[in-house]
């Protein structure tokens, strides 16, 4: 028997999927034992000129003749955004349809919701290119590591950001001047806010939490601070002392609870992160049994992207032809989020001081005072004006924030010319 297959959208990843489940029909029939049809594909535009010239009789500008189609047994979600987007999947899930999606934005804010329709109706709602494009890591913490008590991933799941990151450390660029290179190159958006903000990346790391640890983490719970902040120098500074920057998405799992941020950070030049480059992305997974696993790939593009959502389509259709009611891969438990001030990490601090005699030991009492300990510090004089570099041991945030503000009292100071996190395990 075909599986009928609706697409809502068919624009770079949605074009790059139609084109191999129509020109490589027969060989991933060879392949799968499946029979994939395309029947219906919802576009906004049905003139518009596209790499793949989509059969005309496939298309129309109405989506919900794709959900509504009788002969459509599986619908590909891949027109992006919240809405229609989310009516659109619950729908489709109603009516007992398969949904595979790549969309991390409508995963990420209403992904419990919609897996437990699927739970309900005992259909398949998959969405492994949700997270790192072409990298498995969805099905890996759904599946294989199903039964490790995991307590951290890591990851880096913005190619724009860790492009713009590598060339700053790499070449010493102006973070403006490599954002104007990498729209440029069409490795940044024209209006690039919602990577180098970081919330593509929230979206992201909200997913990722949930299910590393099978309790729902919203975006509004992930802490945020994107990179447009970074200064040249501070990559420099960071490079002598051993550090890379990166924005991470971090979730951990401990006693106190689950932490979900996403941040700048400097992390060790040995670490298997610091080698991702360019538009790269990866995911660090940590568990007291498996240890330490590392995914990494292309992080976005049609074509790697495609062969995510085609992997989920392919599985999907089998579990269609295997029975009438699918186990939900997927269970949301109570958890608790810790408050982000409670979070714990050490931190790289320049400031700009006075060169003055008992400026460091003025610093290192406001510190003190907080309950931060500094466990190194350089200074660099130029004139009557010093840099001093401190990196903290590990430290609350609330009194790292409390030490900074602190130091505003201080007549020596000019400036806290910048503050970022550290992850190191280097204690
Ligand atoms: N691009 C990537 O590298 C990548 C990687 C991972 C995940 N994703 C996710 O994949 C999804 C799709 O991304 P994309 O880059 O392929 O987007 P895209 O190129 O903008 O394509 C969107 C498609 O949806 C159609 N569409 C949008 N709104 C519609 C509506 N209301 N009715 C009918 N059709 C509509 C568009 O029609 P027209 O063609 O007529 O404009 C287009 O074909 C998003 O959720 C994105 O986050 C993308």
């Amino acid at each position: 028997m075909a599986i009928g297959i609706g697409l809502l959208g068919s624009g770079v990843v949605g074009g790059a999927l139609l084109r191999r489940l129509i020109e490589d029909r027969q060989a991933l029939g060879a392949r799968t034992g499946l029979d994939l049809e395309v029947r219906k594909v919802a576009v906004r535009s049905v003139d518009k000129a596209r790499d793949f010239t989509i059969p005309r009789h496939l298309l129309t500008t109405d989506p919900e003749e794709v959900v509504g189609d009788p002969g459509v047994h599986l619908v590909v979600e891949v027109m992006g955004g919240l809405n229609p987007a989310g009516e659109l999947v619950r729908k489709a899930l109603r009516a007992g349809k398969a949904v595979v999606t790549a969309n991390k934005e409508l995963m990420a804010a209403r992904g419990s919701e919609l897996l437990d329709e699927a739970a309900k109706t005992g259909v398949s709602l998959l969405f492994e290119a949700s997270v790192g494009g072409g990298i498995p890591i969805i099905r890996p913490l759904t599946e294989t590591l199903a039964g490790e008590p995991l307590s951290r991933v890591m990851g880096i799941v913005n190619g724009t950001t860790n492009y713009l990151l590598t060339r700053m450390s790499e070449d010493g660029a102006q973070f403006e001047d490599a954002l104007h290179e990498a729209q440029a190159k069409g490795y940044a958006e024209a209006d690039p806010t919602a990577d180098v903000s970081g919330s593509d990346a929230v979206a992201k790391a909200a997913i990722l939490a949930s299910l590393a640890f099978g309790t729902v983490v919203h975006p509004a719970q992930v802490y945020r601070e994107g990179i447009e902040d970074v200064q040249a120098v501070d990559v420099a500074y960071g490079a002598t002392l051993g550090y890379v920057l990166k924005l991470l998405a971090i979730a951990d799992k401990a006693e106190e609870g689950i932490t979900v941020r996403v941040h700048p950070t400097f992390v060790d030049s040995s670490h298997p992160l610091a080698a991702v480059r360019g538009v790269a992305n990866a995911v660090f997974v940590e568990g007291p049994e498996v240890g330490e696993l590392l995914f990494s790939g292309p992080g976005a593009g049609g074509g790697p992207t495609a062969t995510a959502v085609l992997g989920d389509v392919i599985d999907a259709a089998r579990e269609l032809l295997a029975g009438p009611r699918v186990t939900p891969r997927v269970r949301f438990g109570p958890g608790r989020i810790v408050p982000f001030e409670e979070s714990i990490t050490k931190w790289y601090v320049r400031l700009r001081v006075l060169d003055a005699p008992g400026v460091l030991a003025a610093v290192a009492a406001a510190f003190g005072q907080a309950d931060v300990s500094i466990k190194s510090v350089w200074q660099e004089g130029r004139g009557d004006e010093a840099t001093l570099l401190m990196i903290t041991h590990d430290a609350k945030e609330a009194n790292l924030r409390a030490a900074v503000a602190s130091l505003a009292d201080l007549d020596i100071l000019k400036e806290v010319a910048a503050s970022i996190r550290v992850q190191s395990d280097e204690p």
